[in-house]
């Protein structure tokens, strides 16, 4: 058994079940053994799943289209600052940097990149790759734990972005039972010298999941299951506390909540990773695997309205991409058929944008604050 699963299950023993968020918490950021705190290739080929940024820097490029777009439509400030939340390994700062620096040099100039992690390790991860980056780059990057960091002011005018952050965040799990809505904690199974982990229904640990669905005008149906993501409102509430003006920018997989929780979903939408599987269980494998739930877009434009947050538009990841201009590069290859570039291009556009590969159940939710 791992140092993480006896420490859980200490607290088990002691206090009782404990919720779903508080365990998944601890399974993916606890300091030491905690999924993305701890040492090891998580993303690309060789960890355990693929996000955008892995498979083709075009994913930043179109991104870097996207911030001149806003930067233009904010009346081109003298300073922009972009906070990357949840950069995983740096490759979407590289990419985004490197394309302004060729294609936006205007912008480029006056640009400065925040990157913040909760996870040291990546921290480091992200270091190596950035200092490694393209000559000139890596004076724009810059570290910080917290938006309040960056400085008298806050981020004046600028963009904070988050790729596949939201679903990583610790979710609550409930369960539509007799009528009621109960929420499963994690418990033990409890049969003589058996410590596996289960789950197990009890009262709601807070009101809030009940206003969650009231709110939404959401009912699941009976012995329906769904996740709730608290912690994304407390998210939204610091960018919002420290963006004076400027743009949110969220990618993720995800859906409103009308599509998120229709029937079909009976059992939620909670997955884990592990080697490119996708893993049902997420009570083993502590701190080996990643766990994820789609991402509830209706809450974030909701939730960032009370927040003074406008939405922009939401529209799906192919949508987002081909506005932008991802077909354009296409036509720009040279001499396509013995282009090697070529090949690769397509292939990455096709997972980017058509059914089947990211295209299906990823959305851009853009939202804006204090400007026309
Ligand atoms: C699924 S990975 C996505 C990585 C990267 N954005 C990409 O697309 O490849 C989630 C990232 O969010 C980070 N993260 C999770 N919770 C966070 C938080 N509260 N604040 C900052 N980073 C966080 C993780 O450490 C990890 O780097």
């Amino acid at each position: 058994m791992s140092d993480l699963a006896k420490l859980i299950q200490q607290k088990i023993a002691t206090c009782g079940p404990i919720t779903f968020a508080w365990f998944m918490k601890q399974a993916l950021y606890h300091p030491q053994w905690g999924y993305y705190t701890s040492p090891g290739t998580k993303i690309g080929r060789t960890g355990d799943f693929y996000t955008a940024p892995t498979v083709n820097p075009l994913f930043g490029t179109m991104l870097a289209n996207q911030l001149y777009q806003m930067w233009g439509a904010a009346d081109r400030p003298a300073q922009w600052v972009v906070a990357e939340y949840g950069p995983g390994t740096g490759i979407l700062a590289r990419d985004i940097v490197v394309a302004l620096c060729q294609d936006h040099p205007d912008l480029y100039a006056i640009l400065d990149y925040y990157l913040i992690d909760i996870s040291d390790t990546l921290k480091e991860v992200q270091q190596q790759n950035l200092a490694a980056g393209e000559p000139g780059a890596s004076h724009k990057f810059h570290w910080v734990d917290k938006l309040a960091e960056i400085g008298p002011g806050y981020i004046e005018n600028g963009c904070v972005l988050a790729n596949e952050l939201v679903d990583a965040f610790p979710v609550h799990l409930v369960r539509q039972s007799a009528g009621e809505l109960q929420e499963l904690y994690v418990g033990l199974s409890g049969g003589k010298g058996d410590n596996t982990f289960t789950l197990l229904p009890g009262q709601l640990s807070t009101l809030e999941l009940a206003e969650y669905f009231s709110s939404q005008n959401v009912q699941l149906e009976e012995g329906q299951r769904a996740e709730v993501n608290l912690q994304a409102r407390e998210w939204l509430a610091e960018v919002t506390a420290h963006l004076q003006r400027g743009y949110l920018l969220i990618i993720d997989y995800g859906a409103t909540s009308e599509e998120l929780y229709a029937p079909f979903r009976y059992d939620g939408t909670l997955r884990c990773f592990h080697k490119h599987q996708l893993v049902d269980n997420p009570l083993i494998n502590l701190g080996g695997q990643d766990i994820t739930a789609h991402v509830n877009f209706s809450t974030l434009i909701t939730w960032g309205e009370q927040l003074e947050l406008r939405k922009r538009e939401l529209v799906t990841q192919p949508q987002f991409l081909i506005n932008l201009g991802i077909l354009d590069v296409l036509k720009k290859q040279p001499d396509y058929i013995q282009n090697p570039e070529f090949t690769k291009i397509t292939s990455a556009i096709k997972q980017l944008v058509l059914p089947g590969g990211m295209g299906d159940i990823f959305k851009v939710l853009v939202q804006e604050k204090a400007v026309s």
